[in-house]
């Protein structure tokens, strides 16, 4: 029988472009590259598998990749360029890249192709730099981004959506997204003129789930509209769980690093189980490592990486470095995991997506780089490319000026969402609409009969400050999992949790909603509990947008809270925006080094770098893309939710200073959150 040619192209065709495979595609039948039926110009695919040779065939000449990750969502477009250009010089010659489906469409009906998310000219460039490409648009990615991917607003528009299953709401939307953007990719299919050689169906699916009927539907709306231009791949974990991630009629790949290199020849042979023949494909090898807040910034020996590559390249293997290049987490778009390696429960990704990865995260060429292009160079010849890598500069110290109190009248009237939702049950994010940021949930204290009496939540996604009458009284937390504080009584009339979203889980659990789940109750003299109700929830999104328009509104004049808050260290009262700026003669990459604050966001020239979180470290400094600063004035916001680095009295004001070097490995808790 002849498989591999599924989708709407004519049964002549398809025995035509199968002919060839016809023989030995017993089990997998791949044919790419052919032009649409009536007007064919040349019949002969340009990228195949030749199941006998076990090689990809480009051209009809065997072809091997060795590719490496750079995910365009995390860098600047500006920079998309020079990080290509240092990829190809290290004699990579393909490029491969995840889709954001919430990045492009950041709201229900509602698009985005510009700036960062020009995935079109990111490709395009690619291509020009000179590399085939891997295109993975999941469209569940998880790759350590918020909810892996998948757009918040599903579980506003869907609140029992089951993602990544054969759930018709799920479906039908990931009919609505390929629809935008899978016509925009038509011409960069390689049997269509373009580079991309490979596009992925899903992500180490078989390690999530088993639904097969999810799975051929992904596969054939993937291929209604790639039509054999390039080759359908899954990759899978090497584990026991493999064979529910494999799809009929689509080229099984695995993913494996350093730590599991000793194991290759069972790997191989696992991988085997579920493709018999053609290439061996490592679509994941992992140069360096994922790291959480409170944990030690993952680093991995660039000797035992460069021989790892050389192992699997002996195999005749392709391979993808993932990540070659990682970039940065900016703004909210750090994602987090649940109950992993050991960690007791929730752990979000620190901002830094360096990853300690081939290159590092400003782009910047490593030891690493070094002994990794030479490992290539054994096997691919090297291109002569000469590099001009961008200054690191630093800046020095800037002083802030506490300038607006988030939960004040004017706080919230200048960077809350719209007057609060009134509501029994505490609202979640995803009702409101909200991608990131905070949530302040307020409602009355009825009359304690307790003193004190203790305060328990069912559920806090993920981290709430708490206060009465705006006084705060205790921090709870997911990542520590405390859930309950006592209240005095006569503290006060009004409880105020400000709720802060970490990160949605990206890995195995995808229903990682923020706000306040179960009761919120005080316990009562009878040993019982009094659920409490009747709650406003007021959302702030903290986005480029926001913080834009309220300093817009600040006109030239200095900007100074003028009250106690502005002197106090310790944030006792709530978040502070501190305002600054950096004045610069000649532009460079920088890094902010927060040492001394304790947790929130910054931006610079209202561009969102990220969260930053030094009291838990590892990461210290926030990277600062030279693309985002300008010669002259640049203006800085630090919004600190928990304590500044110094008491501001008179004109002795605290301060962020600007450094040549990241600091990525600062101390931190050094334990695995138990
Ligand atoms: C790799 O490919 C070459 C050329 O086709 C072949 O001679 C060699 O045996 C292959 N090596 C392995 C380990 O498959
Ligand atoms: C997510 O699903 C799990 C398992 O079904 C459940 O225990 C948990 O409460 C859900 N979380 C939310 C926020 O709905
Ligand atoms: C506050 O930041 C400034 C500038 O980086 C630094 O010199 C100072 O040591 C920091 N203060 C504390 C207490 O960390």
């Amino acid at each position: 029988m002849i498989r591999g040619c599924w989708g709407n192209r004519k049964l002549t065709m398809a025995v035509s472009c199968c002919l060839v495979l016809a023989v030995i595609a017993l089990t997998v039948g791949l044919c790419v590259g052919l032009k649409s039926d009536s007007n064919a110009r040349d019949d002969s695919p340009r990228f195949t598998i030749d199941h006998e040779a076990n090689t990809f065939m480009l051209d009809g000449q065997p072809f091997r990749y060795v590719s490496g990750s750079f995910h365009y969502f995390r860098a600047v477009p500006e920079a998309w360029r020079s990080r290509l250009r240092t990829m190809r010089a290290s004699g990579l010659n393909a490029l491969d890249t995840y889709v954001e489906w919430s990045l492009h469409n950041p709201h229900d009906g509602e698009y985005n192709w510009e700036g960062i998310a020009d995935v079109v000219k990111f490709l395009e460039i690619a291509q020009e730099e000179d590399f085939y490409i891997i295109l993975r648009p999941g469209p569940y990615i998880c790759a350590e981004r918020d909810n892996g991917g998948l757009p918040h607003w599903l579980f506003t528009k869907y609140p029992t959506i089951k993602m990544r299953t054969n759930d018709p709401n799920y479906i039908a939307e990931v009919g609505k997204w390929y629809a935008q953007l899978m016509p925009r990719l038509e011409h960069l299919y390689v049997g269509n003129g373009g580079k991309i050689i490979m596009v992925q169906v899903e992500n180490e699916y078989g390690d999530y789930a088993c639904d097969h009927d999810y799975l051929n539907w992904l596969r054939d709306e993937t291929e209604k509209y790639v039509a054999g231009n390039a080759l359908l791949f899954t990759v899978d974990i090497p584990n026991e769980k493999m064979s529910c991630g494999k799809i009929e009629n689509v080229f099984a790949t695995t993913d494996f690093g350093i730590d599991r290199i000793h194991e290759i020849d069972e790997i191989w042979k696992m991988l085997r189980v579920q493709q018999p023949t053609g290439p061996l494909v490592n679509s994941e090898f992992y140069p360096g490592w994922l790291t959480h807040w409170q944990e030690q910034n993952q680093r991995r020996d660039g000797q035992e990486v460069a021989n790892a590559l050389k192992t699997i390249l002996s195999y005749n293997a392709s391979v993808n470095l993932y990540m070659f290049f990682g970039g940065t987490n900016f703004g909210f778009t750090a994602g987090a995991n649940y109950n992993l390696d050991g960690a007791l429960g929730y752990a979000a990704d620190i901002t830094s997506y360096d990853y300690d990865a081939v290159m590092d995260e400003a782009g910047g060429v490593t030891t690493k780089y070094n002994l990794v292009k030479e490992a290539i160079g054994q096997f691919l010849t090297l291109p002569d490319i000469t590099l001009n890598p961008a200054k690191r500069l630093a800046y020095g110290k800037v002083l802030l000026t506490p300038s607006l109190a988030l939960l004040s009248a004017e706080g919230r009237a200048a960077l809350s969402k719209g007057t609060p939702v009134e509501s029994v049950k505490p609202k979640t994010f995803e009702e409101l609409d909200l991608y990131s940021g905070l949530v302040l949930y307020e409602t009355e204290l009825p009359d304690m009969d307790l003193d004190p009496a203790l305060l328990k939540i069912g559920q806090i996604n993920d981290r709430a400050h708490v206060f009465v009458d705006m006084e705060l009284v205790g921090t709870l937390s997911r990542e520590a999992q405390i859930y309950s504080l006592p209240l005095s009584k006569g503290w006060g009339s009004t409880l105020q949790l400000l709720v802060e979203n970490q990160g949605r889980v990206n890995f195995y659990i995808s229903n990682d909603t923020k706000g306040i789940f179960g009761d919120v109750s005080l316990q009562l003299h009878n040993g019982g509990y009094l659920p409490l109700e009747n709650w406003r929830s007021t959302a702030f999104p903290l986005d480029d947008t926001s913080i834009k328009r309220w300093q817009e509104g600040q006109s030239e004049k200095e900007i100074r809270l003028d009250s106690f808050l502005a002197r106090q260290r310790i944030l006792r009262n709530g978040p502070i925006l501190y305002t600054g700026t950096l004045s610069v003669e000649e532009v460079g990459d920088t890094y902010l080094n927060m040492a001394g604050w304790g947790k929130g966001v910054a931006y610079v020239n209202g561009f969102n770098l990220g969260r930053y979180w030094p009291v838990a470290g590892p990461q210290i400094t926030l990277y600062v893309p030279n693309e985002v600063l300008k010669v002259g004035s640049n203006s800085l916001v630090i919004l600190e939710y928990q304590r500044a680095n110094k008491t501001a009295t008179g004109d002795d004001l605290p301060a962020v200073q600007f450094d040549a070097v990241a600091q990525l490995d600062g101390e931190s808790g050094d334990v695995p959150l138990k």
